[in-house]
């Protein structure tokens, strides 16, 4: 309904200000190249896409109609708003919709919890990953007598591990203190943790293993460390929560209506597909040839990768992947491949 029109320059006003719209320009488009800010996650430039999440919501004062400005073209005489109250009222209802399906965690437990402000679950990256130097950068950067500074606590991040609900927990106080023991390396660059900054941010609810989960869990995780590594690939670099945390929105307001299961596929070499963590906005099917294909319709509408498209499958879809469903594991995380 809103594509059909002739491919000319014309004038519109953005939040009370007239600009020109270049022809063939989408509203979000015009809207950013005059410097107007507009989330957009099924929305990339220079991507296939269809409208979908509904977060790049604007209205049209001149008909009172709201649009989703990532498809919208301008027409004569429109009045966009795109910063009142209610147009912000109608992205946050469409954030919330989505993160009611979203069964994943943006952040560790232990991390979440640790008086120091540590991020643990990154020691323990570095430490399974033999990078020793990196470890004690990091936990310099958050205690200031790394050998004694759990001594004095409750070690709350021990009691909320959830490797607990598998079997035990790790322990995170005798790791730190191997660490802190450690002989200095020359990769010791100062490690600033970015976790202190994230605790008024969204956190997704913490998705409860299955008993199946934790069977395979128990069965199959090999770290040396035994740490899940259950925080998210994206937790820094994800424009859901982005945006839900610019919205005002911590946690989940609705009840989750369908709950995808908490596992990793592993696509090829070292890019990993999550499904729980997809909001299937659809630019990896769009934009991949004969890669990720929806199942299904309507609710229970799915995203999914069958095994013979996976070699088609390139690492630019990390990038456009709003969330993080798609990941790079050289980049963020160990993972476990669990196949249900
Ligand atoms: S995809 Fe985004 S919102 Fe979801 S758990 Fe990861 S960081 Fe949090
Ligand atoms: S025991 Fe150490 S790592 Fe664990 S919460 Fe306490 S200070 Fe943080
Ligand atoms: S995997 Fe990522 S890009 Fe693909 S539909 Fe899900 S959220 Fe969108
Ligand atoms: S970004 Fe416009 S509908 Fe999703």
């Amino acid at each position: 309904m809103y594509l059909i029109q002739k491919k000319v320059n014309m004038k519109i006003h953005i939040n009370n200000k007239p600009v020109e719209a270049l022809a063939g320009e989408t509203l979000i488009e015009v809207a950013r190249r005059e410097g107007v800010d507009i989330p957009s996650l099924c929305y990339a430039k220079g991507a296939k896409h269809k409208s979908s999440c509904m977060v790049c919501a604007v209205r049209n004062c001149a008909n009172g109609q709201l649009m989703p400005s990532c498809t919208t073209l301008p027409t004569e005489g429109m009045q966009i708003d795109t910063e009142s109250a209610d147009v912000h009222k109608a992205r946050t209802l469409s954030l919330e919709l989505l993160l009611s399906d979203h069964r994943a965690d943006c952040e560790a437990p232990c991390s979440m919890v640790c008086p120091k402000g540590l991020d643990i679950e990154l020691l323990l990256k570095y430490y399974d990953d033999e990078r020793y130097g990196e470890a004690k950068a990091l936990l310099a950067s958050a205690f200031t007598q790394p050998a004694t500074d759990c001594d004095d606590c409750k070690a709350p991040c021990e009691k909320i591990c959830r490797r607990g609900t598998v079997d035990k927990a790790v322990s995170i106080r005798a790791i730190i203190k191997e660490v802190a023991a450690m002989a200095s390396t020359a990769n010791e660059a100062h490690i600033h943790s970015p976790l202190s900054t994230l605790h008024s941010q969204f956190k997704s609810k913490l998705g409860r293993f299955t008993p199946a989960e934790q069977a395979h869990l128990k069965a199959t995780t090999t770290t040396r460390s035994r740490c899940l590594h259950c925080a998210c690939a994206a937790q820094h670099d994800c424009r859901l929560r982005l945006y839900a945390s610019q919205h005002g929105i911590q946690r989940s307001r609705y009840t989750a209506s369908s709950v995808l299961p908490l596992h990793t596929i592993h696509i090829h070499s070292t890019l990993y597909f999550e499904p729980a963590k997809c909001i299937r906005c659809g630019l990896c099917v769009y934009n991949s040839d004969n890669g990720f294909t929806f199942k299904e319709r309507g609710f229970v509408m799915q995203v999914v990768l069958p095994e013979e498209n996976k070699d088609n499958i390139t690492a630019d879809l990390v990038t456009l992947c709003p969330t993080g469903a798609i990941y790079d594991h050289d980049y963020y995380k160990i993972v476990h491949d669990y196949h249900d």
